[in-house]
Formats: structure tokens, sequence, C-alpha cells
């Protein structure tokens, strides 16, 4: 049985406090006067999706979490820390990054090596792994293009990053490049993992049927300069499933997130 942390009970999960990011001293602004902040709610982890137009500073924003980069102005914080390169939440990023000279069993259990569990616990927890992301029968092949497709190699990706099971897991555009099918299986198995995790996820994504299925609260940036303007809170219920969709709820969300986002794309 794959074997999951509680990281629940913690102060303030993230917290951005005046942000602001220019990259010519000062001139232009991408990013200004924005705040964030990610509550630790009791027993539960956050699933925290954002949704902003292209070049608005949602990768940015990942960076900064994951403590790759920071803001030009203001200071991010996870819980109650200021970010520094210690800290580092793990990222799956849209380029998904695997090791190519290394086989995917490898790739994935890497997540474990690092932890020092043994080799053979490593093995069968990575293979649970990638049965759950629809890899059973790959373990072996080289994780490099085009001996595995770009949908499969994202997956790898996407084993390796919930099996290394981080308190923080940032996504960005996680399920860009796969077919409807594989994504739809994706986003169930990223929701049903999720409630097990207890950790906080957040997720861009451009696809907003997507975004409200998987969302517990959906936060969207306006543009030039960004910063959030927008808090919508999913009330669904706590587990999705398929029929989720069917409810009118979940229709009348979609509209009202479609309605916010062109308000907001057109203020600007
Ligand atoms: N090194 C850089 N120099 C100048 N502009 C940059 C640099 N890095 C990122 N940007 C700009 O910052 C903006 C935000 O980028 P990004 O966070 O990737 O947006 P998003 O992920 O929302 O599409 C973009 O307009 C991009 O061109
Ligand atoms: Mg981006």
């Amino acid at each position: 049985m794959l074997e999951f942390k509680d990281h629940t009970n913690r102060d303030n999960i993230i917290q951005m406090q005046g942000i602001g990011q220019s990259y010519d001293g000062g001139q232009n602004w991408i990013i200004k006067d924005m705040d964030f902040l990610i509550e630790n709610k009791p027993d539960q982890g956050q699933f925290v999706v954002i949704l902003g137009m292209s070049g608005c500073g949602k990768s940015t924003l990942l960076r900064y979490i994951a403590g790759l980069q920071q803001p030009t102005e203001g200071k991010v914080f996870i819980h109650g820390k200021e970010v520094d390169k210690d800290m580092r939440a793990s990222m799956v990023f849209q380029q998904y990054s695997s090791l190519p000279w290394m086989t995917v069993l490898d790739n994935v259990a890497l997540a474990l090596r690092y932890k020092g569990v043994g080799k053979k616990e490593r093995n069968d927890r990575a293979r649970e792994m990638l049965e759950l992301v629809g890899l059973t029968g790959h373990e072996d092949k080289y994780a490099q293009y085009p001996t595995l497709s770009g949908g499969q190699l994202q997956r790898v990706a996407i084993a390796r990053s919930l099996l290394a099971n981080p308190e923080i897991l940032l996504m960005d555009e996680p399920f860009g490049a796969l077919d409807i099918k594989t994504r739809l299986k994706m986003q169930d198995l990223l929701s049903n993992i999720w409630r097990k995790f207890n950790s906080t996820i957040i997720f861009v994504t451009h696809d907003i049927s997507e975004a409200v299925y998987l969302a517990e609260d959906i936060y969207i940036m306006k543009y030039a300069p960004s910063r959030f303007v927008e808090h919508i809170k999913i009330d669904l219920p706590f587990e999705r499933s398929r029929l989720v969709k069917r409810d009118p709820k979940y229709t009348q969300l979609v509209h009202h997130v479609e309605d916010v986002m062109v308000r907001v794309s057109s203020e600007t």
C-alpha cells in the first residue's frame, strides 16, 4: 500500500505580500502589489487552481514558491518562514523533466531514494504509482522521447512528484500534452491521491472545466500589471467523480468562472 504523510495542522501555508516583478529596473512591472494567501485548513490539504492570461506571471509565481526566483519587491513565506533555496517545493512543469539516461522505474523511484528508502521498497512503490498513471509495461524503457511519447513522459514526471509526496506540490499546466482520455484519467487520479495526501497542490491550467473539477479554491489574476483579483470557492462535494460534472452546480460554476475571466481580461 502507498503511504501518505499528513501535512496538516500548520500555520498559513503560503503567504505573499506586496509582490512586484520588474525586469528593467522598475520601469515596467509585470506583477505589482500582489498579495496571496493560502491558509491552513484543519485536517485537509488545499487544492488551489490559478487562472490567468498567458504571460501574466503564473509560472513566475510558482518559481517564487519553489525558491527558484525572488521577486523584485515583496516577500514570500511558507509556514511563516521566508522562502529560501532549502525549502524547495516539488514542481511539475509543463515541460516535464525526466532523466533520459535512466529507466522509467528508476526515474520514479528516485523520489524515494533521496529519502533513504531501500531499493526493494522504492521499486515496489514506484511500480504501484506507475500502474496508477497507466505506465505498467514501460518500466524498463529509458525515459526519453521518442521511446516514450510526450504524454507518457509527462506521466513519468507526475508519478515521481506524487510518490515524493511533497508538502506543497506545484503543477504548471501538467496535463497540457495529454490526450483527452488520459487527461480525464489523470484528473481523477490526482484528485483521489490529493484526498489521501493532505498536501497542498497549486495547479495552473487554462482549462476552466478542469479547474472547477479539481479545485477547492480558484484564484484569478488580472494582467498588466498582474495581481490576484478574484477568489472563487468551489462549493462542490469533497469527493469528486465524473458524476460531479452532471451536477447543475458544476455547470453554473464553470459559467461563472468563465464570466469572471472575460470580465477580468477586458478590464485591462
Ligand atoms: N528574464 C525575463 N526577462 C524579461 N521578461 C521576463 C523574464 N522572465 C519572464 N518574463 C516575462 O514575465 C511574464 C510572466 O511570465 P510567466 O510567469 O511565464 O507567465 P505565465 O506562466 O502566466 O504564462 C511574461 O510576460 C514574460 O515574458
Ligand atoms: Mg506559464
